[in-house]
C-alpha cells in the first residue's frame, strides 16, 4: 500500500491480529481511526521538533533576552544575543507556530507571554528538553544493545545525556530537597543540623550533597560515582559553590566506598540504576551507622503497569528507562535491571532483601517518590 492511500479491506487487521481480545472496529470507523492516529503521531513530531527549538532557544539565550519585556523583532533579539536576523527570523515564527510566543498585530514582533517566560527560563525545565536529544544522539548505541543484550555503562552516553541529567535534577532538589524530603525524614534534619556525615552514592555532578552543604553548615558529605567526569564536574561545582571543604567527591562503586558509619546514605535516581542494588542497599547497611537512615528517591510509578500506564511522566520515564537506567543496569554485574519505573513494591522488596526491616513513603511529587529505610 502506498503511503498516501487509505487502506482497503484486505489491508485491515482481523479480530485474531489484537492483542488482549480487543474488539475491531467496524469498517467504517477504521479509515477514520487510522486517520486520526497519523495526526497524532504528526503532533508528536512537532512536539519533537519544538523540543529541538526549545533547546537551540536555550543555547543561545533567546529566552533570556525575550523576557527582558517589550515585544522584540529578529533584528533586535539577533543584535541582543549575537546571532543572524535571518535564522532567528524562522527560530522565532516556529516559537509562535509552537504556541509558546504571541506574535504582536504587525506581525513583526515576537513577545513572550509571563508564565512561559517563568517556564522557559527555569533551567530545569528547558534541561529537560535536552534528555530526547540525548536519547535520539544514543539511537544505535542503544539499538545495537537491544540486538546483542549487552548493556551500556552510563560513561557511553552522549554528554549531553550528564547536563540533562544535572539540570533536571538540580530543580528537583532545589524544589524539594531542603523544604520537603530532609524534613519528612525520621530526625534526620535534626542530625544534619547539629553536624552529621552522609554518603551520597550515584552523586552524579553532586547537586544534591552541595544543596545539602549549603543548607546544613555542621555537616560534612561525601558524593561517590563510577563515572569519573561527573565526578571531576562535581568538584567543580563544590568549589564554585564554596562549600568544597566540607564536600568531596570521589570515584566508586556502590560496593566499595568507605565505610564510615554515616549517619546518612542518599540514593537520588540511582538506585534503579544500578546492576546489583540488593547488594548495594547490604552494603549501606554495613556502611551506615546503627542508627542510620538510607533514602531512595525514585521515579515516580505505579506497582503495576496498568495503573503505571496513567502516569503522566511514564512515558519519559519509560523511554529513559529503556535508553540509560536498564541499560546500565545490565552492563554490571547481576544485571537485575529494576527499571526507572520500579514501582514501590520491588524498590521496598530489593531492601528487604538486603536487610532493611522498616521502610516508609515520606514524600512524593509529581516526578518523584521518597523511601526511607531504617535497619
Ligand atoms: C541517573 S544518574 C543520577 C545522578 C545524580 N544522583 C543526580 O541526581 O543528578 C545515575 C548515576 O549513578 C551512577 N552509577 C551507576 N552505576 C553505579 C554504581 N554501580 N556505583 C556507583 N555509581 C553508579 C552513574 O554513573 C550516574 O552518575
Amino acid at each position: 500500500m502506498s503511503t498516501h492511500e487509505l487502506p482497503t479491506d484486505q489491508d485491515l487487521p482481523t479480530d485474531q491480529d489484537l492483542p488482549g481480545g480487543q474488539e475491531l472496529p467496524t469498517d467504517r470507523d477504521l479509515p477514520a481511526e487510522i486517520e486520526q492516529h497519523a495526526l497524532e503521531l504528526l503532533g508528536q513530531v512537532s512536539a519533537a521538533a519544538t523540543t529541538a527549538m526549545i533547546v537551540l532557544g536555550d543555547r543561545l539565550g533567546f529566552y533570556h533576552s525575550l523576557a527582558e519585556g517589550d515585544p522584540m523583532t529578529p533584528e533586535r533579539l539577533a543584535e541582543a544575543t549575537g546571532t543572524n536576523e535571518r535564522y532567528v527570523r524562522e527560530w522565532l515564527c516556529q516559537q509562535a507556530a509552537a504556541g509558546l510566543l504571541r506574535c504582536e498585530p504587525d506581525g513583526g514582533t515576537f513577545r513572550l507571554p509571563p508564565a512561559w517566560t517563568v517556564v522557559l527560563t527555569d533551567p530545569a525545565l528547558t534541561g529537560a528538553c535536552l534528555n530526547p536529544a540525548g536519547m535520539f544522539r544514543d539511537l544505535e548505541t542503544v539499538a545495537s544493545a537491544f540486538r546483542t543484550g549487552e548493556g551500556i555503562p552510563w560513561g557511553d552516553h552522549d554528554p549531553i545525556v550528564f547536563e540533562t541529567t544535572e539540570r533536571f535534577w538540580s530543580g528537583q532538589f532545589r524544589a524539594h530537597l531542603v523544604a520537603d524530603w530532609i524534613p519528612a525524614l525520621d530526625g534526620v534534619g535534626e542530625r544534619l543540623s547539629q553536624g552529621a556525615v552522609v554518603a551520597d552514592i550515584g552523586t552524579g555532578r553532586g547537586a544534591a550533597p552541595i544543596m545539602l552543604a549549603q543548607a546544613f553548615p555542621q555537616s560534612r558529605f561525601f558524593g561517590f560515582d563510577v563515572h569519573e567526569p561527573s565526578v571531576l564536574v562535581a568538584r567543580e561545582r563544590a568549589a564554585e559553590a564554596g562549600v568544597d571543604e566540607r564536600v568531596g567527591f570521589e570515584v566508586a562503586t556502590c560496593h566499595d566506598y568507605p565505610r564510615n558509619g554515616y549517619a546518612l546514605i542518599t540514593f537520588f535516581d540511582a538506585f534503579h540504576d544500578l546492576g546489583d542494588p540488593v547488594g548495594a542497599a547490604g552494603y549501606a547497611r554495613t556502611a551506615l551507622a546503627a542508627d542510620g537512615t538510607l533514602v531512595l528517591v525514585e521515579p515516580q510509578a505505579a506497582d503495576d503497569l496498568e495503573a503505571n500506564l496513567s502516569n503522566p511522566a511514564a512515558p519519559i520515564g519509560y523511554a529513559a528507562s529503556t535508553t540509560m537506567c536498564t541499560p546500565n543496569s545490565l552492563s554490571q554485574p547481576v544485571g537485575l535491571a529494576l527499571g526507572g519505573q520500579a514501582g514501590e513494591r520491588r524498590l521496598r522488596e530489593a531492601l528487604a532483601e538486603a536487610g532493611f526491616s522498616r521502610v516508609r513513603r515520606v514524600a512524593d511529587t509529581p516526578f518523584n517518590m521518597v523511601l526511607e529505610a531504617r535497619q
